[in-house]
């Protein structure tokens, strides 16, 4: 399972938008009801108007009407594990999927929960008094 969802990210990966940092980042979300969606990062002139791969695909799963997932896998060009940046793992939170498979060369991966990498997510609203 692990193996066809990297498999989907690298795929992912190819389509990526990525003129100004060439860094091409893929992605793919396995729901609930095993459907699985993909994502690529997409960057914007306006640098801070990017969005990276985890979110592209967790965007597009919700506005379809998922809202339950089992895990993400996330392919880069690096030879190593490339870690999600912290909007995206907040964006994780929101959503509680659990796991991530971090995929590297050679059809190496790890997996870790969202807690190992995001142990004190932003979770409340309430204020004191
Ligand atoms: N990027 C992702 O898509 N996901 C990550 O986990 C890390 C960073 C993208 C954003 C930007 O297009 C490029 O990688 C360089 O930061």
């Amino acid at each position: 399972m692990y193996e066809e969802l990297i498999d989907k990210a690298e795929r992912a990966r190819n389509r990526a938008y990525a003129p100004y940092s060439h860094f091409r980042v893929g992605a793919a979300l396995l729901c609930s009801d095993r459907e699985i969606y993909t994502g690529c990062n997409i960057e914007n002139i306006s640098y801070g108007a990017t969005c990276c791969a985890e979110r592209t695909a967790i965007f597009k799963a919700v506005s379809e009407g998922r809202k339950g997932f089992q895990c993400i896998a996330i392919v880069s060009d690096l030879a190593d594990e490339t870690f999600p940046c912290g909007i995206c793992l907040q964006v994780m939170s929101e959503f509680r999927i659990p796991k991530i498979i971090l995929g590297s060369s050679h059809g190496k991966y790890k997996v870790y929960s969202l807690g190992e990498l995001l142990p004190n997510a932003f979770n409340s609203l309430e204020r004191k008094g």
